[in-house]
């Protein structure tokens, strides 16, 4: 659904996308995860023609993203920063305005808003919206007029972890709808949950890329199982056949309260591969 082949970007002499590749297929969710600064806003720009680009292919839904039509571009939806959103317009008028644009007819601008929890805001100016609310505007217009690819870029930055747990949920119900969904964040937890594939992003050129358990699994140096005993001790054992009738044992004579493999997580396989946190500035 979502491919660039080669891609290169400047602003005026300072590179910020360099050799990029990526392809999102149909009903997926990845995420573009890397720290700031590195050029994740920039891709999600010239992935939806918003920008142009020096070197490489873009192409969504399998044509030139600079030869997508007036129609093609009513099945994209697009969350960033304050794209989209009128201040002084009530959660209604925002909807309603965009709903004139894109055809909606206008019983879906309730239904939309209750869909993302603002039904009880729906008379509130945009400006008067607390970060949460405001996140739920911008999905709203995102969802209502059923796009088959959505750009949500960093959806759940700075959220409380409640309003992100219930975001997630709304994206994983597109996704299920089959949605596909590109998003880009700094939170590796929330790359982890989320999506089906990711890739790192760091100064412009993709580090690593694939399924994010695959990815920490690739990452896996260490090969052990951490035991934590009943007694509260904890063991590490190799991951081999010698461990397995160890470990055996110790759960036979109920001494086991809990067993994890020695995986690293998404930031530290981005520190691994960058020397630098995700939560950095480039
Ligand atoms: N219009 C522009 N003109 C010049 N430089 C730009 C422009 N837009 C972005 N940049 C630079 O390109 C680089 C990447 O910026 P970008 O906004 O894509 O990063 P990001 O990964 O989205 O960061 P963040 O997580 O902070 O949103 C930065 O060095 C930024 O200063
Ligand atoms: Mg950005």
């Amino acid at each position: 659904m979502i491919s660039c082949n080669d891609l290169y970007k400047n602003f005026s002499d300072k590179m910020v996308l360099s050799g990029i590749n990526i392809n999102v297929g149909a009903g997926e969710i990845f995420g573009l995860l890397g720290p700031s600064g590195a050029g994740k806003t920039t891709l999600i720009r010239i992935l939806t023609g918003q920008l142009a680009f020096d070197k490489g292919t873009v192409n969504v839904m399998d044509k030139n993203v600079l030869d997508l039509s007036g129609d093609d571009r009513k099945k994209i939806g697009i969350m960033m920063d304050s794209f989209g959103v009128y201040e002084r317009f009530s959660c209604k008028d925002n909807l309603k305005i965009f709903a004139d644009i894109y055809g909606v007819p206008h019983d879906r601008i309730v239904r939309t808003l209750e869909e993302v929890g603002l039904g009880e805001a729906a008379s509130r100016r945009a400006m008067d919206l607390s970060k949460g609310m405001r996140a739920r505007l911008q999905l709203a217009r995102v969802f209502m007029h059923s796009p088959k690819i959505m750009f949500l870029d960093e959806p759940t930055s700075g959220l409380d972890p409640r309003t992100m747990k219930q975001i997630h949920s709304m994206i994983l119900d597109k996704k299920n709808e089959g949605c596909t969904i590109f998003l880009t964040t700094h939170n590796m937890e929330e790359a982890a949950q989320l999506c089906d594939n990711v890739a790192l992003l760091n100064e412009g050129v993709i580090a690593e890329s694939g399924a994010p358990g695959e990815l920490v699994r690739r990452y896996n140096h260490q090969k052990k199982i951490r035991i934590h005993l009943i007694t509260g001790d904890d063991m590490e054992l190799p991951q081999d056949a010698e461990s397995a009738g160890m470990i055996c044992a110790l759960m036979k004579e109920g001494k086991v309260e809990a067993i994890h493999s020695s995986e690293p997580d998404l930031e530290t396989v981005f520190l691994e591969l960058t020397g630098r946190k995700l939560e950095e500035v480039c």
